[in-house]
């Protein structure tokens, strides 16, 4: 395989931001009286905040109390819990291996962009003290949300690569089926029962090499 880029997912990837997204959602869910756990959380991995907030609604039956206008108050206040929590990252809290992944990747020329659907990625990349090392962000806002393709596609276009020259790499299902739809080598982080749809799943970052870019 001839590889032009890597597309990183953030949140579970590069970072692990996943405790952080749930503690901000179950606040804002037991104010509105809605039982939220940990199990509905994993639902929300890789999906925008809109998604997620309708989806929780839905939980708690309540999608149709709240305008778009209410909504959108909703949402903020997510999102203050959310950047709270995330207020204090640097990168003691890089997933392991992904630095180093990134600094070969850079010295073979390999493009990096990030493919996230959180509106903080710009942030938490600054912090994590990887912006030198990323070609590119995605604006998740001018996409449609996994597991459309577009986000990935929008970053393969933006280097001018075909699809099969770029390999996405994710923690999600909804990034999985993202990527395999973008028509990109998937890289999955996490469990095989959830992410089968890959083309190669690891255990964990740390596994993430030139290497294993070589061996495919
Ligand atoms: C994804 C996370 O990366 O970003 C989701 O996996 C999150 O849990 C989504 O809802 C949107 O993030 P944000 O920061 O824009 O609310
Ligand atoms: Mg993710």
């Amino acid at each position: 395989m001839n590889i032009k880029a890597v597309i990183f997912d953030m949140d579970g990837v590069i970072t692990e931001t996943s405790e952080m997204h749930y503690e901000a959602w179950r606040t804002l869910a037991e104010k509105l009286g809605i039982p939220f756990s940990k199990e509905e959380n994993e639902l929300l991995k890789g999906i925008s905040r809109r998604d997620s907030l309708l989806k929780i609604l839905e939980l708690g039956h309540q999608v149709d109390r709240y305008d778009e206008i209410a909504l959108d108050e909703l949402m903020t206040e997510k999102n203050c819990h959310y950047l709270t929590r995330i207020g204090q990252y640097t990168k003691e809290q890089l997933n392991p291996g992904i630095y180093d992944f990134m600094l070969a990747l850079k010295t073979h020329q390999i493009k990096i962009a990030v493919a996230s659907a959180s509106k903080s990625a710009p942030f938490l990349i600054d912090a994590l003290g990887l912006r030198d090392l990323v070609d590119y962000i995605v604006d998740p806002t001018t996409v449609p949300g996994k597991p459309e393709p577009d986000i990935f596609l929008n970053a393969a276009n933006y280097f001018n690569l075909k699809p099969h020259e770029c390999i996405g790499v994710e923690d999600a299902k909804a990034g999985v089926e993202a990527i395999k739809k973008a028509g990109m080598f998937c890289i999955a982080i996490g469990d095989a029962n959830i992410l089968k749809e890959a083309d190669l799943i690891l255990d964990s970052t740390e596994s993430l090499s030139l290497d294993t870019l070589k061996s495919l």
